[in-house]
C-alpha cells in the first residue's frame, strides 16, 4: 500500500506512520516543518500546508490512501485560523483525492463534534451534532468531518474515527500540559464529581486507523461511517490525571474548584484575551471548564464490530510505557 500521511510528524500521525512502515507500507508524510526522525523511517517527506492544494497534489501523486491526520488543535486562536487549516484543509484533501483518482480516504475526526456541554455517558455514532459549539476547534472539526462523510460514493471511501483524549510517549499535548500546569502549581480539580472519561493509548488511536483503512473500500461496511475510538476503560478524570502525574514523579492535586468558579474563570479570561490579544491560551476558557467538570465516555460496539478494533495496550500497560518514557528522559520528566 502506497500511503499518504498528513501530519505524519505529529502525536498521532507519527504512530499511524511507525506502524504503516512496520508492516511494510510504503509511506509519505506531509506537513509545514520538516521532522527528521521520519527520514530514518524511511518516510518520504513533502513539505506543504494543507491550504494550498497544489502542494497536497504533488505528495498525494500515486497514493493508493490518505490518512488526514493533520489538524489545528487548540482551545484558542482566531476562528480564521482554525477554519483554513480544518475546513480548507479537508476540502483540499478531499479534492486531491478526486483529482488522483485515490479511492480511500481515513480522516481523524474528534468525539469533541459532538460534545453538547454537559456529560456524554456511553452514547454511540448516533450522537447529533450539537446546535452550537463553545470553541472553534470542535466547531471546525465537525464541519470538516461532515464534510468527510458527505464525500463517500462509489468512486471514494471515507471514513472518520474520533479517538478521544489520545495520550502516551511522545505526547506533544495533553501530558506536557498536565505535568507543566502541576509543576507551576497551577492545576485544580474542578468540582468533586466522579466524572468519567474515555482515553485512548497513541498506539490503539493509530491501529484504529490502520485497521480502518484496510476494510475501507467504495460500499464497505465502514464507507461513510463514523467512530469512537477509544481505550474502553472509562476512568474518573482527576484519577486519570493523578495517574499521569505519578508517571511524571509527581504528587497528585489535592487543590479543588467548583464547576461555577471555574466557568466563570473562563468568561473573564476569555474576555481578557480577546480585548487585549494577549499572548498565549488564556489558562481557562468555557470549553475547558465544561470539558473538565463533566463525563465523557463513549461506546466502543461499532468499532469492535465493524473495524475488529481491540484497545490492545491497557491503560495499565500504557502507563507503564509513560513512566518509562519519563524516565528516559532524565529525572525532571519533561518529555
Ligand atoms: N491529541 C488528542 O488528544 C486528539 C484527540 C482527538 C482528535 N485528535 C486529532 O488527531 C489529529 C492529530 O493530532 P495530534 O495530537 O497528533 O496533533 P499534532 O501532534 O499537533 O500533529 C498535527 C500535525 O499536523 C501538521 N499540521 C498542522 N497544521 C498543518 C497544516 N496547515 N498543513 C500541513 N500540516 C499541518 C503538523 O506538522 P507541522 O507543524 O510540521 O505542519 C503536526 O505534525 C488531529 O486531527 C486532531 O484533531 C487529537
Amino acid at each position: 500500500m502506497k500511503a499518504l500521511v498528513t501530519g505524519g510528524g505529529g502525536f498521532l500521525g507519527g504512530a499511524i506512520v511507525r506502524q504503516l512502515r512496520e508492516r511494510g507500507d510504503e509511506v509519505r508524510s506531509f506537513s509545514r516543518g520538516e521532522h527528521p526522525e521520519l527520514a530514518a523511517l524511511g518516510v518520504r517527506q513533502f513539505r506543504g500546508d494543507l491550504v494550498r492544494q497544489q502542494e497536497l497534489f504533488r505528495a498525494a501523486d500515486g497514493c493508493d490512501v490518505i490518512f488526514h491526520v493533520a489538524a489545528k488543535a487548540g482551545i484558542w486562536g482566531a476562528h480564521e485560523e482554525f477554519f483554513r487549516a480544518n475546513v480548507t484543509g479537508t476540502e483540499n484533501v478531499l479534492g486531491v483525492c478526486r483529482a488522483h483518482g485515490i479511492r480511500r480516504l481515513v480522516h481523524t475526526s474528534s468525539p469533541s463534534v459532538v460534545f453538547p456541554g454537559g456529560d456524554l455517558e456511553g452514547g454511540d455514532e448516533t450522537l447529533p451534532y450539537p446546535a452550537r459549539y463553545e470553541a472553534h476547534y470542535p466547531e471546525t472539526k465537525a464541519r470538516a468531518e461532515r464534510m468527510v462523510l458527505a464525500a463517500n460514493d462509489p468512486s471514494l471511501a471515507t471514513v472518520s474515527l474520533r479517538p478521544h483524549l489520545i495520550w502516551g510517549p511522545g505526547d506533544n499535548h495533553l501530558v506536557p500540559r498536565i505535568v507543566a500546569k502541576a509543576r507551576e502549581g497551577k492545576l485544580r480539580r474542578i468540582g468533586d464529581r466522579p466524572c468519567l472519561v474515555d482515553t485512548v493509548y497513541v498506539d490503539n488511536a493509530a491501529r484504529a486507523h490502520l485497521l480502518a483503512a484496510d476494510r475501507l473500500y467504495p460500499g464497505s461496511i465502514v464507507a461513510g461511517k463514523c467512530y469512537f475510538i477509544t481505550n474502553g476503560e472509562p476512568i474518573p478524570l482527576w484519577e486519570m490525571v493523578d495517574r499521569i502525574l505519578a508517571a511524571a514523579g509527581l504528587p497528585p492535586v489535592n487543590r479543588r474548584i467548583s464547576p461555577r468558579t471555574a466557568s466563570v474563570a473562563g468568561v473573564l479570561c476569555e474576555l481578557l484575551w480577546s480585548i487585549f490579544r494577549l499572548p498565549g491560551e488564556p489558562p481557562m476558557t468555557r470549553f475547558v471548564a465544561r470539558e473538565l467538570s463533566t463525563a465523557h465516555w463513549f461506546d466502543l460496539a461499532a468499532a469492535r464490530r465493524d473495524l475488529a478494533y481491540q484497545p490492545t495496550i491497557s491503560l495499565e500497560e500504557g502507563l507503564v510505557r509513560l513512566r518509562e518514557w519519563f524516565r528516559g528522559n532524565g529525572e525532571s520528566g519533561t518529555g
